[in-house]
Order: structure tokens, then sequence, then C-alpha cells
């Protein structure tokens, strides 16, 4: 190998492995091989001491390590001022961007205000099984053998092979379960997930959600009952809020009412919601029936109590006005996302 192309391959080498990782190193690199008194130039000189037949291939190579030094100074050129764009642009003292934790689900909202507002005068929470026996669900609380809801119809049955069970028509089911395993006084309220054999429309659903409630002691009377319910309505839907008891019948209460609440659209002057009535109905309850609280071993010469259940979807419409019952078990994101509470 002649002495100029030995020179060639030194230059090469050097430009193809010289580290450049900041701008002191690329400005350094781009003066020893690039810059007006480059390590380049004197090569052309020497041009004139190759003897003519290759000339032309040792000027071409030259001329390659001139563009391979070039082509490098750009691409480190390139990568060094978009590291520097980026670390120039990080603003340490910006809050981080909000990431979306998702958000509680209408009914475990309005499900856990109702706690709440319960808690608050000395109610605690019961829960009992969504597989229930026909004791706990009708027996207990006195519902006639031949009683339409027992029916196959209403209620959905459940194979177990040793006894026949079915899925909770209501929450009413686990008050017979505390009346069983406790003593009086007993405050407690039940949430929790109800079936019916209902084909599935806006109005009706195959399950839905209950809070069930019950207070018995000595000398409870239907005042209370109507002074508990009255206090609920105006925590739930404000301090104005009315409310009004329609004579009803449960097999498990006597006497047994059905509350409405003053409209909470336009406050009892008539409107769609109330269908010109201004009243909507929240619940049903009445004073526990003495078979009842005999069935659970509880005597009915000493105690009296209240008890009530209301339906979560039906809270849930009136202060959300979302009348299509089925949006609460469709789990549509957008939908679900403009729930935002404290509950
Ligand atoms: N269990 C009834 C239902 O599902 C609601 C209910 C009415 C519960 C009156 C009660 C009550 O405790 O006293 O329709």
């Amino acid at each position: 190998m002649s002495a100029i192309q030995s020179k060639i391959k030194t230059f090469l080498d050097e430009i193809q492995n010289t580290e450049i990782n900041d701008s002191t190193s690329l400005e350094a690199f781009r003066i020893r091989f690039l810059g007006s008194k480059n390590v380049l130039k004197p090569l052309f000189g020497e041009l004139k001491n190759v003897p003519s037949e290759d000339k032309k291939s040792v000027g071409l190579q030259i001329n390659a390590l001139k563009d391979k030094a070039q082509a490098l100074f750009d691409q480190y050129k390139e990568a060094l001022s978009s590291q520097e764009e980026k670390s120039e642009n990080i603003d340490f003292s910006r809050p981080g961007e909000p990431f979306e934790i998702g958000a509680r689900h209408p009914i475990s909202i309005i499900r856990n205000e109702i706690i709440s507002i319960f808690e608050r005068i000395g109610f605690g929470v019961s829960e009992g099984p969504e597989v229930e026996d026909d004791w706990h669900n009708f027996s207990a609380l006195n519902f006639p053998e031949e009683h339409p809801a027992r029916d196959m119809q209403d209620t959905f049955f459940v194979e177990t092979g040793e006894r026949e069970m079915a899925l909770r028509t209501h929450t009413s089911s686990v008050q017979v379960r505390v009346m069983e395993s406790s003593t009086p006084p007993i405050r407690t309220i039940s949430p929790g997930r109800v079936y019916r054999n209902e084909a599935i429309s806006a109005r009706a659903h195959c399950f839905f959600h209950q809070v069930e409630g019950l207070y018995i002691d000595e000398e409870v009377s239907f005042a209370d009952l109507k002074q508990t319910i009255l206090y609920f309505a105006q925590e739930m839907f404000g301090k104005k809020t009315k409310i009004r008891l329609r004579p009803s019948y449960f097999p498990f209460t006597e006497p047994s009412a059905e509350v409405d609440v003053s409209c909470t659209i336009c406050k009892g002057d008539g409107c769609n919601v109330c269908k010109h009535t201004g009243w909507l109905e929240i619940l049903g309850c009445g004073m526990v029936d003495p078979e009842v609280l005999k069935a659970s071993n509880i005597d009915p010469t000493k105690f009296s109590g209240f008890a009530f259940g209301m339906g979560i979807e039906r809270i849930a419409q009136l202060k959300y006005r979302v009348n299509d019952l089925r949006m609460y078990s469709e789990n549509d994101v957008r939908f679900l996302k403009q729930f935002k509470s404290a509950f």
C-alpha cells in the first residue's frame, strides 16, 4: 500500500471511531476534518505524487473521506440538538398531568349516601345472601303459601339438589336474618342486590338494588317511622322536601304505607316527572307485623318496630334524572364518567 493510501485508511478509521457525545467533541471533529485547515486538505496536495493511472481512484477515496466526515458531522449535530431541545423544554416545576382514576358507579354513590344518612342517626349496616331460602325471603315475612310473589313468574328459583333456593326478591330477607341473630334494640339498614323475573325494559329490570331498614325496640311507634322517613327524605332531597304517606299493604307490616316525596323537580307545583301530581313515590314501609316478630323469636308483647324498603335505582333516577333503568347496568363509560361525588 502506498503512503497516501495508508494515510487515507488511518483517517477513515479515525473518522469512524471518534467519540462524539457533546458539542465540544463535535466542534473538535469539525475543525479537524472539515475546517479551513483540516487534515484532509494536504492529501489533495499529495495527489500529484500518485502515479497517473491511480490518480482518479485515490482522488475519489479522498473525496469519500471528506463526505464521510461531513455526513457523520451532520448526523451527530442533529442528534445533539434534538437532545438539547428536549432537555431545555423540561419544566420540572410543572404539575403532573392528571390521570383518570375512574368514577364511582351512580348506584354505589346513592347507596353510600343512604348509608351515611342513616348512620348519622345510629343505624348500622347488615348484609345477607343473594341466594336465599324460602323461609327468609317469604315464610318468615308472613307471605301466605299462595302469594303471587312466590310464583315462578316473579321469582328466579335455583336448583341446589337438596332444597329449593331462590334469588332474593327483596332485601327484606335480611331483616329476618338480623332479627334471628340479634336481640333488640335493633337499628339496621341492609343494602343489596335483588332479582325478579321481569322482561328488561326502560322501566323494569331482572335485577336491581334495594335498601331495607329495620328499627325494633320497646315502644317504637308509627310517629317514629314517619319522622325517620321525613329526616331521610330531607337529607337526601333537600330540607324543604315534604313527605306524604298513603295506606298500602305488605304481608310483613301492619299498618303499611307507601311514601311519596314532594317532586324534586317542580317542588310540588306539577310537572312531567311527577305527572302533574306534585308527588313521587320513593318507598314502602310499615310497623313490623307481630307475626314477623314472632317468627324470629322476638316477643311482640314487649317489642315493636318499623321497617321500610326502597329501590336505589329509584332514588338515583330522581336525583340524576336518568329515566332508563338499563343505563345502570350497561357499563357505558360515557354514562358512568358523569357521576362525581364525595360518596
Ligand atoms: N320488600 C318490599 C318490596 O320489595 C319493600 C318494603 C315495603 C320493605 C315495606 C319494607 C316495608 O321493609 O316495610 O317491594
